[in-house]
């Protein structure tokens, strides 16, 4: 096979770092016919300890404890932002003006002033860029996409997402530091909307395109924590939970939930769409199913079918198994390399871009203004 490398330089060993190199280590076998090929050529963690123990276990080839250090190397051709969200902005930045390939995790920034320095920094740059808002490319979800713009579901009348876990209930929980910089608003931005919200808003868009206006309420259940890095108990600044409302310009109406109180679920995503002649469900925890219900089936047999999305002719589906056996989630950060690399062979375009989860952004930010101004939000 004749490739050519595309060296990475990774920036954090966490839950995202570990399934971006995962997903590096496996496209070229499962999707042979890339050119491109991701050589794992450069970890970046603040320990050096722990990252070269990260390093080994994946295979990176070297380790920085200096971010600006990996960026500014010569031989390093793409820079992926698998670190906290307040970091995203100075790496990406730096990473573009290095003339740098950017791959970014969701959300692209804390808020849309970040995100549009971002934008402009990769435009000026002219480097290509993406973000990882990976569902869109779980084949039940990709196929979804397919029959909405086949024109199978006519005129969408309703769109219904919720994204639940559980495990912020305690108020013993601390906020800030490792694994907790989630619930430091400094650090993360916000609550659920930036984190999980900001899931179901891009894979929606995607679906059924733009938003046009939203009402939200949001509530911290836990006022205060101790914050990990000063020791105090500090106010707690993000939102536990958010609802909205929301109005798409193609006419529909969507209700949108999140939060991380609701006791039992983990990590529950499910979506629902009502369309004029056919409505669609999805749910995470069976991710390879897409229910499907088409009104104009024979009355006779007429009812919700669970598609199993695991046939060679289903999205992404042909690059696995023999049809019937399912994939994970893991797939899905496969793929989302798989399609980067194949519009980086062929100087295209691949969403979402920076300016893509833009917008993403900035619905976030109308739903957190909707919460605290309690007004409707025109976007
Ligand atoms: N696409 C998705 O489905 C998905 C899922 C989870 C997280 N994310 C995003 O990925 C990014 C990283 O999230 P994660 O779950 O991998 O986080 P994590 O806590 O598991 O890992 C974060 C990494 O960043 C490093 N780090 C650097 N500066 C830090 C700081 N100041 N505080 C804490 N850690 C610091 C940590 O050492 C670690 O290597 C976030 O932007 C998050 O929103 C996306």
């Amino acid at each position: 096979m004749s490739s050519n490398p595309l060296n990475i330089g990774m920036i954090g060993y966490g839950f995202m770092g570990k399934a971006h190199s995962n997903a590096y280590a496996r496209v070229n076998h499962f999707f042979p016919e890339l050119k491109l090929r991701p050589v794992l050529k450069a970890l970046w963690a603040r320990n050096e300890e722990r990252a070269r123990t990260f390093a080994d276990t994946w295979g990176y080839e070297s380790v920085e404890t200096d971010w600006r250090r990996l960026v500014e190397r010569s031989d390093i051709d793409a820079i992926d932002i698998c670190s906290p969200n307040n970091t995203h902005r100075e790496i990406a930045l730096e990473a573009a003006r290095n003339g740098k390939v950017i791959l970014c995790e969701k959300p692209l920034a804390r808020n849309v002033a970040e995100g549009e320095e971002m934008v402009k920094a990769v435009e000026e740059a002219g480097v290509p860029n993406t973000v990882w808002y990976n569902y869109r490319r779980i084949p039940a979800v990709t196929l979804a996409k397919q029959l909405i713009d086949e024109g199978r579901l006519g005129r969408i009348f309703h769109y219904r997402a919720v994204f639940l876990q559980d495990w912020t209930i305690s108020p013993e929980l601390p906020q800030g530091g490792e694994g907790l910089w989630r619930l430091d608003l400094d650090a993360a931005g916000s609550g659920v909307t930036g984190d999980l919200l900001a899931h179901c808003i891009d894979t929606a868009i995607w679906l059924n395109g733009g938003i046009q206006s939203v009402s939200a309420m949001t509530e911290t259940f836990v006022k205060e924590r101790i914050h990990n890095l000063t020791g105090d108990v500090e106010k707690v600044g993000i939102d536990d939970a958010c609802a909205f409302r929301a109005r798409f310009e193609n006419g529909s109406l969507a209700t949108f939930e999140s939060t991380r109180y609701a006791r039992g679920h983990k990590a529950l995503y499910t979506f629902e769409i009502n369309g004029e002649h056919a409505s669609i469900t999805w749910d995470l925890h069976d991710l390879h199913r897409l229910g499907y219900f088409d009104h104009g089936d024979d009355s006779a047999v007429r009812g919700w079918r669970s598609i199993h999305v695991t046939d060679g002719d289903h999205p992404y589906m042909d690059h696995w198994w023999v049809p019937g056996l399912q994939i994970g989630y893991e797939h899905s950060f496969v793929h989302q390399v798989a399609d980067f690399l194949a519009g980086l062979e062929e100087d295209e375009t691949v969403s979402p871009t920076f300016a893509e989860a833009l917008e993403t952004q900035k619905i976030c930010e109308a739903v957190l203004e909707s919460a605290r101004t309690r007004q409707w939000v025109q976007l």
